[in-house]
């Protein structure tokens, strides 16, 4: 018996999770050797991201393939929107890494891609990313009206969701899914993370201040 789609799934991209996990970027902004700035410029790179994102989970939102995960509860851009010009950010700069992510995201044409993007992004923001948001508030003093991105109230208790949520994955090859198209895409998706990543270190990296 083959282990199901979800454990095969974060078993073969648990090493790019790693490597885009200790990005400088990110492990300097969870230390707390940023400042808000820092974190406001990450928001503003989202804000173009989860457009895109949310516009092409609407779009494949009847797709046999794809249904299951549709969940606007899940979507984000209005928060992080919201956040961002509580955060006076909207008029920061939009990364390199960040436009060529949204315009690989607006190419997407198969649901099997829009999976992997989808479980990257929100099945990491109810992991690591609930961190994230206590961590802003602590070295940074954040107030809550500007981190509310990482409020998912709306699908209640985040465990049994996340738990419905690989469930669905493992169902992708029974609704005519392709399950190794969805690793591939997650790996491509992964990468795009961590090279506008990679672009938040070097337009931070001036900045660093050593923590006492
Ligand atoms: C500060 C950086 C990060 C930390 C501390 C972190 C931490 C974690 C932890 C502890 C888990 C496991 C949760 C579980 O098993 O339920 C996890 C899962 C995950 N993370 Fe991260 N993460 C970070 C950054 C990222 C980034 C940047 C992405 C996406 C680009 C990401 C995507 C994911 C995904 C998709 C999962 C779900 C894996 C699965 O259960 O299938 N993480 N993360």
């Amino acid at each position: 018996m083959s282990e199901p789609f979800s454990a095969r799934l974060k078993a073969g991209t648990a090493t790019i999770h790693d490597e885009v996990e200790h990005t400088t970027f990110m492990v300097d902004l969870m230390e707390g050797r940023l400042d808000s700035s820092a974190y406001a410029l990450l928001l503003k790179q989202y804000d173009v991201i989860y457009g895109v994102l949310e516009s092409k989970s609407r779009e494949f939102a009847d797709n046999a393939v794809f249904t299951p995960f549709f969940d606007a509860d899940l979507f984000r851009a209005e928060r992080i929107a919201a956040d961002l010009a509580a955060l006076d950010g909207v008029e920061l700069p939009v990364m390199p890494g960040a436009s060529a992510y949204a315009a690989h995201l607006q190419g997407l044409d198969r649901a099997e891609q829009v999976i992997a993007h989808h479980y990257t992004r929100y099945l990491g923001d109810l992991s690591g990313g609930q961190a994230i948001g206590t961590l802003m508030g602590r070295h940074y003093g954040l107030p809550a009206t500007s981190l509310t991105m990482w409020d998912f109230a709306e699908i209640g208790k985040t465990k049994p969701y996340k738990d419905v949520y690989r469930s669905r994955l493992d169902q992708v090859a029974a609704t005519g899914g392709d399950e190794q198209m969805v690793i591939d895409e997650t790996m491509e998706a992964f990468r795009l993370n961590g090279a506008l990543l990679v672009d938040l270190t070097e337009a931070t990296e001036l900045r660093t201040v050593p923590v006492a």
